[in-house]
């Protein structure tokens, strides 16, 4: 993962849904035919979506792609309300860019992506088939847009202990936090200027959580055995819906209270920094506004997200200095 890869996307989802399609394996003669692609560009390809961390078998028979939980878009279509598109991809750069003709409200899901992106412009990478990319593009709600994602975040958490797991918390401004992991997380971006569109980007970790150098990660199957993707895809897809339509009707108020019902580091020490500078406090949960509160020793003070970060402070032999004091 994080490997620069040869392959154009569109090429690999086409290769990942023909694979998945057939009911047996597929000799590599036959693969290069279906797809029109040269017998070294397949071979390169399926490099490729293997780096990508999908499950390729090759036998004598030829090659199979086995995968456990697919996503299926008319499981997930069959689950929402009828005026609602459904994209699947197998594989795309990023599902927020696979929406961005399509009209509101539609949902767009992929196995993997190749330049998904998180928070601050970070890449967000999830192994092929382990967990939820997820985009809705929906009519953007009236009102101010920045505190949107806290709230969303907030209402897939809400969606996530309805389907079974209570101790999924919330780490601010937008990660989905248990067992002091990082989850999944959530974005909120506003785009157009006649009809205001906002696209809502979840990422969830769900099978397995990628495993990456200095950011411990989590997924549901470490919590409880998962629902499908496609059941989780239709429930999270409703809860951003509805999460959308009340933060039109009652703003952020109300989901400011539950934001700090369910954080995870509020009452604990934390080290919140920006830049080169960092300050030390204890978590207060957040305003009115979406703003993190700090108790400080020179005072309490408030800081809005975008280029700030929160780390937990944790004591000697691992005790968590998090008494809710
Ligand atoms: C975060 O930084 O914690 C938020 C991650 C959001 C990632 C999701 S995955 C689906 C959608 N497509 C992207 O490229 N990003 C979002």
């Amino acid at each position: 993962m994080g490997t620069a890869l040869g392959t154009e996307p569109v090429l690999l989802d086409a290769l990942a849904e023909s694979l998945l399609r057939s009911p047996a394996a597929v000799p590599l003669e036959r693969l290069s035919g279906r797809l029109d692609c040269p017998r070294e560009r397949l071979a390169s390809a399926l490099d490729d979506l293997r780096a990508l961390g999908a499950p390729l078998v090759e036998t004598a028979e030829g090659l199979t792609l086995e995968l456990a939980d697919p996503l299926d878009a008319e499981a997930i279509r069959d689950a929402l309300p009828k005026n609602y598109g459904v994209l699947v991809r197998r594989v795309c750069a990023s599902t927020n860019e696979e929406l961005r003709a399509s009209t509101p409200p539609t949902v767009c899901v992929a196995e993997v992506q190749t330049a998904g992106r998180g928070r601050r412009g970070r890449d967000w990478v999830q192994p092929f088939g382990a967990g939820l990319a997820l985009s809705f593009l929906a009519p953007a709600p009236r009102g101010r847009l920045d505190p949107l994602a806290l709230a969303l975040a907030a209402g897939v958490t809400g969606a996530l202990h309805a389907l079974g797991y209570p101790e999924v918390k919330l780490k601010w401004p937008n990660d989905l936090w248990a067992r002091g992991r990082k989850l999944g997380g959530v974005l909120a971006i506003g785009e157009g200027a006649a009809a205001p569109r906002l696209l809502a980007g979840l990422g969830l970790n769900v099978h397995a959580a990628p495993r990456l150098a200095g950011r411990e990660a989590v997924a549901l199957a470490d919590l409880a055995p998962p629902p499908s993707r496609n059941l989780l895809a239709a429930r999270l897809t409703t809860a951003i819906a509805a999460t959308l339509q009340r933060y039109e009707a009652e703003g952020f108020t109300p989901f400011a209270r539950e934001f700090t019902a369910l954080d995870a580091f509020a009452g604990c020490e934390v080290t919140l920094s920006e830049g080169e500078r960092s300050l030390r406090g204890v978590a207060r949960g957040i305003d009115a506004a979406g703003a993190l509160i700090l108790d400080t020793p020179q005072g309490r003070l408030s800081r809005r997200a975008g280029e700030v970060s929160l780390t937990r402070i944790t004591h000697e032999g691992g005790r968590r200095s998090c008494a809710k004091i």
